[in-house]
């Protein structure tokens, strides 16, 4: 079996590394400019590097376009058809082809949205993150949960397709009260959510003053019922999760990010971007300069903003493999990891993970980790990678 068999996925990931401030808890590329952003140079940049992408990988056909930051939402429209213009040059584009960008509350404009939405873009991904305004500001954010509710409605009126992001595990967070939040919250929702548990990020403004006390975050145990919370609510309004941290209504999930969890091929574009790239039959995991001006000097003196270009090992990529594709809920055909490990998962072990009720092999085939295995899914992996 050719692990890359089956499916014409082809997804390109272009990152925005801009933001108005920069949220304590974050550890995207994210930089803060305050001089103004010269965005047609940008323009001729990203015009490059796609070129150089589409050179290495031949002819695609592109299924899905993600506009992730940063904060795309503060591109200019104009921008963001410029470089979808670009990637219809380079690639065929499927002719349900998905293209979401993500917004940030505070710079969320109707005209603006209407414009993205005529420059080709047709899925958004609204960074609302709570709906109380206390938790807003614990958070860094610059909006009101009254202007996440307004920019989620603006977005509701220009767009069939969109999606919101909620962390929750806040401090202070009781179950009860996101319970309240999380319904509020699938009243405003179309079809997707994404619902990440507070992470403290290394380097952050939250990892300093966690480390210091001055942060406390819900343990493990009270982020579990937290967790356990979010999945009995999601899935009784109809949201079930598909990964993780991503609920949809069944037919409604974010194919670009399907890309990554079913490990097929995509290119990286922008600053700090990363990409896997089927060249020759050998997948090579690129990666670029992450500061914005030196990744735009990089590119204009050489073409791309490559630093890294990595052929994986077969091990390499049946380990990424199970890392990505564990983590949704239809799990993974063993024949492709077979196909990328040059041998099969070990019998033993999936078996013992099956006895304690962490993972399910299905009619078909597939495995896939249970309700009572995602709590603990890095320790799943790691033991049937091991
Ligand atoms: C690139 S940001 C989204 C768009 C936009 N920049 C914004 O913040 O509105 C991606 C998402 O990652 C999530 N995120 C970022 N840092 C996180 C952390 N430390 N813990 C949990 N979720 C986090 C947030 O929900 C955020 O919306
Ligand atoms: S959460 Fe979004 S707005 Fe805040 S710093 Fe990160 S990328 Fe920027």
């Amino acid at each position: 079996m050719n692990p890359d068999s089956g499916t014409n996925a082809f997804g390109v990931y272009v990152h925005w590394p801009f933001c108005l401030s920069k949220c304590p808890y974050c550890d995207f590329n994210s930089h803060v400019r305050h001089t103004g952003i010269d965005e047609e140079r940008y323009v001729r940049a990203f015009a490059a590097e796609i070129a150089a992408t589409a050179q290495r990988t031949g002819a695609r056909t592109v299924s899905s376009i993600f506009f992730g930051g940063g904060t795309p939402s503060l591109m200019k429209p104009e921008t963001v058809g410029a470089i979808l213009d670009t990637i219809g040059k380079h690639w065929a584009t499927a002719s349900d082809v998905e293209v979401t960008l993500e917004a940030n509350p505070t710079s969320v404009e109707a005209t603006r949205f209407r414009g993205y939405r005529s420059a080709g873009v047709n899925r958004v991904s609204l960074g609302v993150q709570a709906l109380d305004d206390a938790s807003l500001k614990g958070l860094g954010r610059l909006h009101t949960a009254q202007e996440a509710l307004d920019a989620v409605a603006i977005a509701r009126a220009a767009f069939d397709r969109y999606s919101f992001d909620l962390i929750y595990a806040r401090p202070e967070q009781t179950p009860a009260a996101w319970r309240g939040e999380l319904s509020r919250a699938i009243d405003e929702a179309a079809e997707h959510l994404s619902l990440y548990q507070l992470t403290i990020e290394q380097e952050t403004p939250f990892a300093a003053l966690h480390a210091a006390g001055k942060l406390a975050i819900p343990d493990e145990e009270h982020a579990r019922v937290l967790y356990d919370v979010t999945q009995e609510i999601s899935a009784a309004r109809g949201l079930p999760a598909y990964e993780i941290s991503n609920h949809a209504r069944p037919g409604a999930e974010c194919r670009h990010n399907l890309v990554y969890w079913r490990y097929h091929e995509y290119a990286g574009i922008g600053p700090g971007a990363h990409g896997r790239l089927v060249v020759d039959g050998e997948r090579h995991a690129t990666s670029t300069e992450r500061r914005p001006e030196s990744w735009l000097m990089r590119v204009e003196a050489s073409g791309d903003g490559l630093v890294g270009d990595e052929t994986l090992t077969r091990a390499e990529q049946a380990d990424e493999f199970l890392l990505m594709g564990l983590r949704l809920a239809e799990g993974i055909d063993p024949r492709r990891y077979t196909a990328f490990a040059g041998h099969s998962l070990d019998d033993a072990r999936i078996a013992a993970l099956r006895s304690e009720g962490f993972v399910e092999s299905m009619d078909d085939g597939r495995l896939r980790v249970t309700a009572a295995g995602f709590p603990i899914l890095d320790a799943v992996v790691a033991d049937l990678a091991a």
